[in-house]
């Protein structure tokens, strides 16, 4: 079977490369940029002489790209999207990048695609405290009131499931909670604002809808060979609150000082900020508006019931997890506590998390 791996010197990428490596694959061909660091790829190649890794270096805005790397692929990965930056460059490496894909897949007859997108896209901002969100929760339906990330996560799965209605690939959709893992142990802004050494906990309260980088490539791997066409949430169980969270992280990682908010506190100075933002016309960006938090720390669940249902099986536990990322984390101040400190979150009873 002949595979192409987008996005593949990422962060979750270069894990599914290894993932793919280690069940066998024979040969795996990797998009990655001119710019893009090589050297884990370049790592795992000497590691799994068995599998051929093979580079396809070029730019996912470009068309002709984009179809030279699909000739002759079976499965495509399309994990390529960008997370930070400008609005303008997060829309155009991610939707755009993803329209070329598509044309490409739709041209060289690509038999199955697998869809890295995000729980950032459904419509949860009118949705109460605990709801559950499964895969049938209706996608956000005003993009534009989301941050530039969300905006193009969502443009970009109704351009994938657009393309599958009028075309015969099999399309399956990941939708993987905050991916975490060795090497990406940094506190998500689900559990708060980061502002240099201080961190603003808002709803610290409310679990996170975490998934460790090993679930979840199990999860995108399973994606590309069994899975039914359709959408999946990719969350671990057993979540940690925000609270408990960033309490490990300044143990095992950093001193950072903690501040908490009350969501109510937060939505009250968001509603005044868009008040002066209003005033000015334009003048003042519209950053973090109150339909953005009640959005992401709206406290609501995410089911991975469907995909339990499909045969995943998490490797990790989550404290498994966030002790091997908090302790292999590069920063300055390293581990200082033990296995033992860890603390276990209660077993939940609908095997879903919350954020
Ligand atoms: N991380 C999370 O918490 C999270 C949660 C939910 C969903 N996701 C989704 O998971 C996927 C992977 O995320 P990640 O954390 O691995 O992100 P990442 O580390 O930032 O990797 C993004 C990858 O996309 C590539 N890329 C960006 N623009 C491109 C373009 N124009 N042409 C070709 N390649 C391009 C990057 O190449 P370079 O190496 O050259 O920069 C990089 O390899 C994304 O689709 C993301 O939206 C992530």
């Amino acid at each position: 079977m002949s595979i192409l791996v987008t996005g593949a010197s990422g962060f979750l990428g270069s894990h599914l490369v290894e993932h793919l490596c280690i069940s066998g694959a024979k040969h795996l061909r990797c998009f990655v940029r001119p710019s893009s660091d090589l050297a884990k790829l370049n790592e795992l190649r000497d590691k799994y002489p068995s599998t051929h890794l093979q580079y396809v270096v070029g730019n996912l805005l470009s068309l002709t790209d984009a179809y030279r790397a699909m000739e002759g692929i079976e499965v495509v990965y399309h994990l390529a999207a960008e997370m930070k930056g400008t609005a303008p460059t997060v829309f155009a490496n991610t939707v755009v990048a993803s329209r070329n894909i598509l044309e490409a897949i739709v041209m060289q007859r690509v038999r199955r695609v697998v869809l890295v997108s995000s729980i950032c896209v459904y419509g949860v901002a009118h949705l109460p405290r605990a709801t559950v969100v499964t895969e049938d929760t209706e996608l956000e339906t005003q993009p534009e009131r989301r941050d530039a990330y969300a905006f193009a996560k969502i443009r970009q799965e109704k351009l994938f499931q657009q393309y599958r209605r009028n075309h015969s690939f099999d399309l399956v959709i990941l939708r993987p909670g905050v991916i975490y893992g060795e090497g990406r142990a940094e506190l998500p802004s689900r559990a708060g604002l980061r502002l240099g050494p201080l961190i603003l906990q808002i709803a610290a309260q409310n679990r996170l809808p975490l998934t460790y980088v090993s679930n979840c490539v199990t999860a995108v791997a399973l994606a590309g060979l069994s899975l039914p066409e359709g959408s999946y949430n990719v969350v671990d169980e057993n979540s940690p609150k925000a609270a408990e969270y960033v309490r490990l992280y300044r143990s095992l990682v950093e001193k950072i000082t903690s501040v908490r908010l009350s969501r109510s506190s937060v939505l009250l100075l968001a509603h005044i900020f868009s008040r002066c933002v209003a005033l000015s016309k334009g003048q003042i960006p519209a950053v973090l508006t109150p339909y953005q938090i009640k959005s992401t720390w709206g406290g609501h669940r995410f089911s991975n019931e469907r995909l339990r249902a499909a045969g995943w099986n998490p490797r990790a536990s989550t404290a498994e997890g966030i002790l091997r990322a908090f302790q292999a984390s590069n920063c300055p101040t390293q581990p200082r506590k033990t296995r033992q400190a860890v603390m276990v979150p209660p077993p939940s009873p609908l095997a879903s998390s919350e954020n």
